[in-house]
């Protein structure tokens, strides 16, 4: 049986996209089982709703974290949901939902980990004046862009960058690294080494 994944957004969603994408094209073999996004307004709802998949609004305002999450974990279990992707998922989780899906939550970020976690990661790397970036996709723990990193796709930044060009040549790697790192984890081809993914050839 295809593995279901559950993603998870707040906003414009090319990263849902590219692996609606890829699973159309069969580049990868599972199937997306519902997208759940906290914000309304959320691009990515509205394109998952144009693909004909599950879309489900779960309005995270003014709620306590813990209750908030209980409400996304019955949602994904109700749909029986096997791996959870952040995809620009605007949140931290709790330890309930990181036990819940125990190595089964993913997250991209937009620059090489440990630098420059939380927001405009691309911005912070040009202001920094680092000379590559990257992206990483990593398991999710309870803390910021911190969990055991998967993969790492570098980019060089070059002297006429603006946050838009690096944000552009990041993107397009994350839209490649997201679905790579699906299929490894999907593919059991992996363990834990503390903190280390080895994956295994
Ligand atoms: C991406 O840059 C991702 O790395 C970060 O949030 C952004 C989401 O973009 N976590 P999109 O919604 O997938 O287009």
């Amino acid at each position: 049986m295809k593995k279901r994944l559950g993603i998870l957004l707040s906003g414009r969603g090319s990263n849902f996209e590219a692996i609606a994408d890829n699973i159309a094209a069969g580049r990868l073999e599972a199937e997306i089982a519902v997208v759940i996004s906290n914000r309304p307004e959320a691009r990515g709802l509205e394109i998952a709703r144009q693909r004909g998949l599950t879309a489900v609004c779960i309005p995270s305002k003014g709620l306590d974290r813990e209750v908030y999450d209980r409400m996304v974990v019955a949602e994904l279990r109700q749909h029986q949901v096997d791996l959870v992707c952040l995809a620009g998922f605007m949140r931290l989780l709790s330890a309930y939902f990181v036990r819940e899906y125990n190595l089964a939550i993913l997250n991209i970020h937009p620059a090489l980990l440990p630098s420059f976690p939380g927001l405009d990661g691309q911005h912070q790397a040009l202001e920094h004046g680092v000379k590559v970036s990257g992206c990483t996709v990593h398991f999710v723990d309870e803390y910021l862009d911190h969990g055991p990193i998967i993969v790492q796709r570098a980019v060089p930044v070059l002297e006429t960058d603006t946050v838009e060009t690096l944000s552009a040549r990041i993107l397009a790697e994350e839209h490649q690294a997201y679905t790579d790192v699906i299929r490894i984890v999907l593919s059991g081809k992996w363990r834990l080494d503390g903190r280390r993914v080895v994956i295994e050839p």
